[in-house]
């Protein structure tokens, strides 16, 4: 606020040294009026010509003036001098255009290096032409009206030696009572313990603060629930582990006491199955960790795709584990489709959907993957005629490790949380409903379809040409 103060203060000094002067001029140049009128009063014209009638008293009176000097002369208005103080200048010509005799009009000159105030009147006959007017002149060095107009600005100026330190010592006084709730809050939170993610308490913020205080506790909010998701992940995650790794050391004991050739090479296979499931286990982890924490840059690119292409690929991928399974895969289309998508993440989103319809579809059901598209969106769906999904579970099967049925299938239960997780990084989101008619359930997310960008527009024709060629338009 100091800064503002520094730059306003010799500005209010430029201001009231204006308007001291004006207010100075005014009495001054009221007594300059009486002088002029009291000669010109003294001024007699005889047939047009001037008689001057001054008293020697009344010219002492006119010197008598302590500080400033005043002189007079008459003049014709075309510049005749006839009477008064010969030094005194005399303009080339008086030039207001509506000069009314026996008004007083005022104006400033220079005379010696000094300032003078002028005050004059004309004095004329009828008939008489304008520049044989004969002009009254009265005129002042300025010292008094200095000498005033200085004391005023002093008068101003000097109280504001003291208003402005006071001011400023008021200003800083109020400011740092008013920040002190600001302080109080920051040493609140930085006194805080890292891992303490309480709300802030709103009681005894000022009013301003408050709705920062709300935001900030929101945000420690979303962080606290962020926090419990990772810390019940990474348990979920061991806890997963461990049973594979448990039934993996179960084997080997058991491979170890073995003595058969055939009974051991069994126990071998049952770990390399064990090991396959953890390291299986391992890289869904992986991914969706990689996923959620916006993944390496190859993951993060996003770029045009035709979504039927890649679904397609996916498809042939599985189809002989498929014709193994006895079970009929197709694939459905209805030409591009295109989307703005990352591959990588796509792919990994479609495999998961295809392996969950495969697996919890029997010998001889059908799956068919789709791709639909219309002006504004592309939908994948992957139907399948399986076991289905009731609809109070068809939400929870999007947690992580959540299973349906843990007992009688295989899997760890992240794949479709990893599906849910690709789709939200394309702005979508991803179900799994109920078959309306028949068996099984439909997995389905839905994108928004991509158009390339329009080419630029071609300059406009010159239609004028056009026009003026063309016929006139007859009735
Ligand atoms: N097409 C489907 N038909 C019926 N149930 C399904 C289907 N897809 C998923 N589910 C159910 O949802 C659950 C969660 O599926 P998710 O893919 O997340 O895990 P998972 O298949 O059990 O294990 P994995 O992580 O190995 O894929 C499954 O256990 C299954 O019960
Ligand atoms: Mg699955």
């Amino acid at each position: 606020m100091l800064a503002p103060l520094l730059f306003v203060w010799p500005l209010s000094i430029a201001f009231t040294h204006y308007f001291a002067n004006n207010v100075a001029n005014y009495p001054y140049d009221q007594a300059l009026r009486e002088h002029v009128a009291a000669i010109a009063r003294q001024v007699k014209l005889v047939n047009g010509k001037p008689v001057l009638t001054l008293p020697a008293s009344a010219r002492a009176l006119l010197r008598a003036d302590e500080t400033d000097s005043v002189y007079f002369h008459v003049v014709t208005r075309d510049g005749k001098f006839l009477a008064g103080d010969k030094d005194l200048p005399i303009p080339a010509q008086f030039t207001e255009k509506s000069a009314i005799p026996g008004e007083i009009y005022l104006r400033d000159a220079e005379f010696n290096g000094q300032d003078l105030r002028f005050a004059y009147t004309y004095l004329a006959e009828t008939e008489m032409p304008k520049e044989r007017w004969i002009v009254v002149e009265v005129a002042e060095t300025t010292e008094k009206r200095n000498q005033l107009a200085n004391k005023i600005v002093a008068s101003v100026i000097l109280p504001q030696f003291i208003i402005i330190p006071l001011a400023v010592m008021l200003v800083w006084f109020g400011l740092s009572r008013g920040l002190r709730p600001l302080t109080r809050l920051r040493k609140t939170i930085e006194t805080r313990d890292p891992g303490d993610l309480s709300p802030i308490a709103t009681r005894r913020v000022p009013e301003e603060l408050e709705p920062l205080v709300e935001a900030f506790n929101e945000m420690l909010e979303r962080m606290k629930k962020n926090v419990e998701a990772q810390q019940r992940f990474v348990a979920d995650a061991a806890h997963q582990l461990r049973t594979p790794l448990t039934g993996l050391k179960t084997q080997a004991q058991f491979a170890i006491r073995e003595s058969d050739p055939e009974a051991l090479r069994h126990a071998m296979r049952q770990i390399a199955t064990g090991v396959d499931r953890a390291g299986r286990l391992v890289n869904q982890l992986l991914t969706l960790a990689r996923t959620e924490g916006g993944g390496e840059p190859a993951q993060q690119r996003h770029e045009p795709l035709d979504l039927a292409l890649l679904i397609r690929e996916v498809v042939e991928d599985w189809v002989m584990l498929a014709i193994e399974k006895g079970i009929d895969l197709g694939y459905e289309s209805e030409g591009p489709a295109m989307i703005m998508g990352n591959v990588f993440l796509l792919r990994e989103l479609a495999r998961n959907l295809v392996d969950n319809a495969l697996r919890y579809t029997p010998t001889g059901g059908h799956v068919t993957c789709r791709v639909l598209h219309n002006a504004s969106t592309v939908v994948l769906e992957v139907e399948d005629d399986g076991v289905g999904i009731s609809e109070d579970q068809a939400e929870l099967v999007f947690e992580r490790f959540y299973r349906v049925d843990d007992a009688t299938t295989e899997g760890s239960g992240l794949g479709l949380a990893i599906v849910q997780e690709i789709a939200m990084q394309h702005d979508s989101k991803a179900s799994l409903r109920p078959n309306p008619v028949g068996l099984g359930a439909t997995a389905r997310v839905v994108f928004a379809a991509w158009y390339p960008p329009p080419p630029p527009l071609p300059p406009p024709d010159d239609f004028s040409e056009l026009y003026r060629q063309s016929p006139p338009l007859g009735p």
